[in-house]
C-alpha cells in the first residue's frame, strides 16, 4: 500500500491507503481529526470542507494521492485555541442547531474572509452558496460572519 506524509494543521502526518482513498477518511479514520464531517460524500453539501493551502475544498473529492505536500487545515486546525472571531460569533449567534453542516460552514466561511474580509450580505450567501445545512441556519450563518468580519476588521486596526 502507498504511504503519503501529509502536511495537517501544520503537522506532518503519515498513512499507508490506497492511492485514491478520499482525503475525507484519511482525516476521520486514519487521523482521528473527526471534525471533518461525512455529508453526501458526492461534493454536494460541503460538510467535508477543509482547506488546501488556504482554498476551501471538499475532503470527499481530494484523493489522497493529490493532496500529499499541500497544506492541509481542518476545523481543528483553523485556530490553535479553538476561538477564531468566526468559531466565536458563531457561539454569540448560537448557529447552530444539529451542528452537522457546522464545520464545513466555518471553513468556507473562513476561507472568504480571508480573501475579502468585508463581504455584502450577497458575496456572503454566493460564496457559501455550496454549503448547505438542513436545519437551516442560513441567517445566522450570514450575521456571525459579519460580526466576525466586524471583529477581525477591528483586530487588524
Ligand atoms: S461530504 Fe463532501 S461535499 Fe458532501
Ligand atoms: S445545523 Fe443541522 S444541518 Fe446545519
Amino acid at each position: 500500500m502507498p504511504r503519503y506524509t501529509l502536511k495537517v494543521n501544520g503537522q506532518a502526518r503519515t498513512v499507508d491507503v490506497p492511492a485514491d482513498t478520499p482525503l475525507l477518511w484519511v482525516l476521520r479514520d486514519n487521523l482521528e481529526l473527526v471534525g471533518t464531517k461525512y455529508g453526501c460524500g458526492i461534493g454536494q453539501c460541503g460538510a467535508c470542507m477543509v482547506h488546501l493551502n488556504g482554498v476551501p475544498m471538499r475532503s470527499c473529492q481530494a484523493p489522497v494521492s493529490t493532496v500529499a505536500g499541500l497544506a492541509i487545515t481542518t476545523i481543528e486546525g483553523l485556530d490553535p485555541t479553538g476561538a477564531h472571531p468566526l468559531q466565536k460569533a458563531w457561539c454569540d449567534h448560537d448557529v447552530p442547531q444539529c451542528g452537522y453542516c457546522q464545520a464545513g460552514q466555518i471553513m468556507t466561511a473562513a476561507a472568504l474572509l480571508r480573501n475579502n474580509p468585508n463581504p455584502t450580505d450577497g458575496e456572503i450567501d454566493d460564496a457559501m452558496a455550496g454549503n448547505l445545512c438542513r436545519c437551516g441556519t442560513y441567517l445566522r450563518i450570514r450575521a456571525a460572519i459579519k460580526d466576525a468580519a466586524g471583529t477581525m476588521k477591528g483586530a487588524a486596526q
